[in-house]
């Protein structure tokens, strides 16, 4: 019989507020989980037809993601404040508290209406005493905790307390997560890479560098041919890459050369980083890991290029 995700926490050497929290996160992912389920039905799909701070277009589901992660924080007690992709500016929760909860509600928003894969990602930070954003403005490797569920053809939860990384598929049957997979390992040498192709006339040198070497194939430098996979929702692409290894790209190109990249750091990268570098790869911008780098603002991009040890290591090898 599978274990529970409350078992599971239970187990683990996460303090009872962790699992609290984790539990709560969990438990808004069913909830959303339940909406995209219905699409159409509970009038989740097109857009709010309103910006975020980012300045990109809400979609309906974003908001209400956003709302249903902001009440389960609210409710658990052991938030003293959370900062999403969809709010400009921190939530003061309960003060004194001692975690701080990161996320982007809604990943993949570009996939909602076209029944693609979506999901949640989650950090989990050490309250800091300060105000505002302040407090927030932690290097990744302070997270405590970090995860996504993935919303597709089943509704999985992965998740790192930092001692491994763990997978619990929704059982529609029992409404329960179930862990199903566990301890993750990334394979260290892969075939396969993912970036969005369209961009490539933008890319910097050493990307394109990478990239070209994979499409050479059997005669070409690496001596083995790539396959390529682009889903559009980084939830999904880094699922894939937890599941059966490879290398997922979305680096800083020249579209907009003032921004770092298109990516978030603290609510995609950050932990997305700590997930794959629990489970034996590795997250960089290139020229650093992803985790050390000291952020200056909530909302800040970055560049990212995260999986297989071995890809990693050659793209930064490429970037010196
Ligand atoms: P979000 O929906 O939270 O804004 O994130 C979308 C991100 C990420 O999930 C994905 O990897 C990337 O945007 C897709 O970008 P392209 O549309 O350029 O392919
Ligand atoms: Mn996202
Ligand atoms: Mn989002």
């Amino acid at each position: 019989m599978a274990r529970t995700l409350q078992l599971f926490l239970s187990r683990s050497s996460a303090p009872k507020e962790l699992s609290t929290l984790i539990m709560a996160v969990a438990g808004a992912c069913k909830d959303i989980g339940a909406l995209v389920a219905r699409g159409a039905l509970a009038n989740v799909l097109g857009s709010a037809e309103t910006d975020n701070i980012q300045g990109e277009e809400q979609q309906k589901l974003d908001v209400r993601s956003n709302d249903v992660i902001l009440k389960a924080a609210e409710a658990c007690g052991v938030l003293a404040g959370a900062a999403s992709e969809e709010e400009e500016n921190p939530v003061p929760l309960k003060a004194g508290a001692p975690y701080l909860l990161l996320f982007d509600p809604l990943d993949g928003s570009s996939n909602i209406d076209v029944n693609v894969s979506i999901g949640t990602i989650f950090s989990v930070l050490p309250a800091k005493p300060g105000e505002g954003v302040e407090p927030f403005l932690q290097s990744g490797r302070n997270q405590v905790a970090a995860g996504y569920a993935v919303y597709g053809p089943q509704i999985t939860l992965v998740l790192t307390l930092g001692e491994g990384v763990s997978a619990f598929t929704l059982d529609p049957r029992s409404d329960e997560w179930l862990q199903t997979a566990g301890p993750l390992a990334v394979p260290e040498m892969t075939r396969e890479f993912s970036i969005n192709m369209s961009n490539m006339r933008h890319w910097a040198d050493p990307v394109r560098s990478y990239v070209d070497e994979c499409l050479a194939g059997k005669t070409g430098p690496r001596a083995k041919d790539f396959n390529m996979r682009w889903i559009a929702s980084m939830v999904a692409d880094v699922h894939r890459i937890l599941t059966r290894g490879g290398v997922f790209l979305y680096p800083w190109d020249k579209r907009e050369p003032h921004k770092p990249g298109k990516l978030r750091l603290m609510y995609e990268a950050n932990p997305m980083t700590l997930l794959v570098e629990q489970a034996g790869g590795r997250g960089i911008d290139g020229n650093q890991n992803i985790l050390d780098i000291q952020p200056t603002s909530l909302h800040q991009r970055v560049s990212v290029m995260l999986g297989s040890k071995e890809e990693i290591d050659m793209l930064e090898a490429k970037h010196a």
